[in-house]
């Protein structure tokens, strides 16, 4: 089944036309990579599935509900989590301060000790604040936040972003953890090997458009995808 549809969506910044059509799906469980270059329209694309921006046409839908046009904090209780770019921390609070912005219901005793088997290290950093740990680290928490709303589908923006390759590996590995656990993704990326690695569907957004989309495999076995529309190479 789809958990989220989005149908020929398009969003305007005042009179800017930025998004100029864009669909794409995610399955149930499933991984899907949005690809493109600086400016594209991903964030944007993110934000209006979110109800942060709203969509001038199209529609979308969320477990055969429409959200179009409903406002952010439903959506997000609907089961949408949100690592926003830049991870959106705030940084003189605590790690713990930060986590409890997630926590909707009252504290998550659960939900903690969830995130702790995820990311052991915070055990020993939940009072320290948050913008003295390492960029990594921060895309931890700015993850371990969003999974405590008990999210069904996790949004992630750009989340390599500025970090070691060291800790790129390891985000690696926790998206694959979160998949596992039966949460879908969708991860917004300029990095493509790491983004081809993880999503089992692709999309290639050029211009607010998205120009090809295809499987994980499709995708491998038609590298010149890549250097048509991005000018990278696999
Ligand atoms: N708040 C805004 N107001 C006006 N223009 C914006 C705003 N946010 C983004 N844009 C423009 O929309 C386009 C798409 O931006 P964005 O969705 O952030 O792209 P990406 O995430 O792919 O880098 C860019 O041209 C950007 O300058
Ligand atoms: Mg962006």
């Amino acid at each position: 089944m789809e958990l989220l549809k989005v149908e020929d969506i398009h969003t305007y910044y005042d009179r800017s036309y930025i998004l100029q059509g864009v669909s794409l799906t995610v399955g149930e469980n499933e991984t899907v990579g949005l690809l493109g270059r600086n400016g594209a329209g991903k964030t944007t694309t993110l934000k209006t599935i979110l109800g942060l921006v709203k969509a001038k046409r199209g529609r979308i839908f969320f477990q055969d509900n429409e959200i179009t046009r409903l406002p952010a904090y439903r959506i997000a209780r609907m089961g949408i989590g949100y690592v926003p770019q830049g991870r959106g921390l705030f940084p003189v609070m605590t790690v713990m301060e930060n986590l409890k912005t997630g926590m909707w219901n009252g504290f998550d005793t659960e939900g903690l000790d969830e995130i702790l088997t995820l990311f052991p290290f915070l055990k020993n950093r939940l009072d320290q604040k948050a913008g003295t740990l390492s960029g990594g680290e921060q895309q931890a928490v700015a993850i371990a936040r969003a999974l405590l709303t008990h999210p069904k589908l996790l949004l992630l923006d750009e989340p390599t972003t500025g970090l070691m390759p060291l800790f790129v590996e390891k985000l690696r590995e926790t998206i694959s953890q979160i998949h596992e656990s039966g949460v879908s993704v969708l991860l917004v990326e300029e990095k493509v090997p790491f983004t081809v690695a993880l999503a089992e569907h692709l999309y290639f957004m050029v211009k607010g458009r998205i120009t090809h989309h295809g499987t994980q495999r499709t995708v491998k076995e038609n590298p010149e995808i890549f250097e048509k529309t991005l000018g990278v190479y696999l």
